[in-house]
């Protein structure tokens, strides 16, 4: 596995590969990588026949008084890990690589609507930073095919708007969430969780999912009788609310019914860690 830690190196390496013209399948990441970023190496190795990975805590996307300066960095574990998995080639740049100048004067990009809500709401210009640094990554590896993970839907779709309008020659994937045996979905943040947290988090996946069969019941015709009961048992149970809600998947629009394919969206905090997870329901 080749490791190459700044832009000119990657280049110089895959441009030897593309003489052959093979398909190159890339998996961004910030490293601290666990299960649910192996499944997308995986899908992204079945996909073509170079797989290249990027390890990069990119600072445009936490807001100051976010945890970037505690965020969890395992480099030597994540680069046994992606050898140990097949990757062939790993990126990790550092910040001066990819926001020459620093990210607070660096141009961002803005996927309007998608953008505004949910996190993009409760994480004003968080999603400006993950649009900018997945565009600048797709400049820098220019992958045929890119893999993100459906825990963060709202971040894929936006990712796949940012692709639509902007042009780029990326066919974006995506891989199905992977889940602790209790449920509770696979995330980096996750350790943050004291163990009485750990304990509480999966009724995060179970609301979820009883919320989805309820809604998926002709009888309901107000998704608040089911997601305003949802939202105050998860408060009594210790969880902050960010959100409980019922959007489409196609502009994330707040509905009231199942009428079209749609996703129950839930952001809750446990003491410091936010949590976030999600239900897609295909329409009837
Ligand atoms: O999902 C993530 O880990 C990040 O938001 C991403 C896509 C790697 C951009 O920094």
């Amino acid at each position: 596995m080749i490791v190459a830690s700044t832009p000119s190196a990657l280049k110089e390496h895959l441009a030897a590969l593309r003489t052959r013209s093979v398909a190159v399948s890339f998996v961004p990441t910030m490293g601290n990588l666990h299960a649910g970023h192996l499944a997308l190496m995986q899908q992204a190795r079945q996909s073509a026949e170079v797989v290249v990975a990027s390890i990069f805590v990119n600072p445009m996307q936490f807001a100051e008084n976010e945890d970037l300066a505690t965020y969890p960095r395992t480099m030597d574990a994540d680069l046994a890990a992606l050898r140990e998995a097949g990757v062939d080639m790993v990126f990790t740049p550092n910040v001066e690589d990819i926001y020459p100048g620093g990210s607070a004067l660096h141009t961002a990009i803005h996927v309007p609507v998608l953008g505004d809500s949910l996190c993009g709401r409760d994480r004003p210009g968080h999603f400006d930073g993950v649009c900018t640094v997945v565009c600048k990554l797709f400049q820098i590896v220019e992958p045929d095919i890119a893999v993100f993970g459906e825990k963060d839907l709202q971040q894929l779709l936006i990712i796949k708007q940012m692709v639509r309008d902007l042009g780029l020659p990326v066919e974006v994937q995506h891989g199905p969430t992977q889940r602790a045996e209790d449920g509770l979905a696979l995330s980096s943040r996750n350790q943050y969780l004291s163990d009485a947290e750990r304990a509480l988090a999966p009724l995060l996946w179970q609301t979820l999912q009883d919320c989805a069969q309820a809604l998926k019941t002709p009888a309901i015709s107000e998704a608040e009788r089911v997601l305003t009961p949802a939202r105050d048992a998860l408060q009594r149970a210790g969880f902050a609310v960010d959100y409980l809600e019922l959007r489409t998947l196609s502009a994330l629009d707040l509905i009231h019914q199942v009428t079209e394919d749609c996703a129950v969206f839930v952001a809750a905090r446990l003491g410091r860690t936010r949590l976030i997870d999600n239900i897609q329901i295909l329409a009837p």
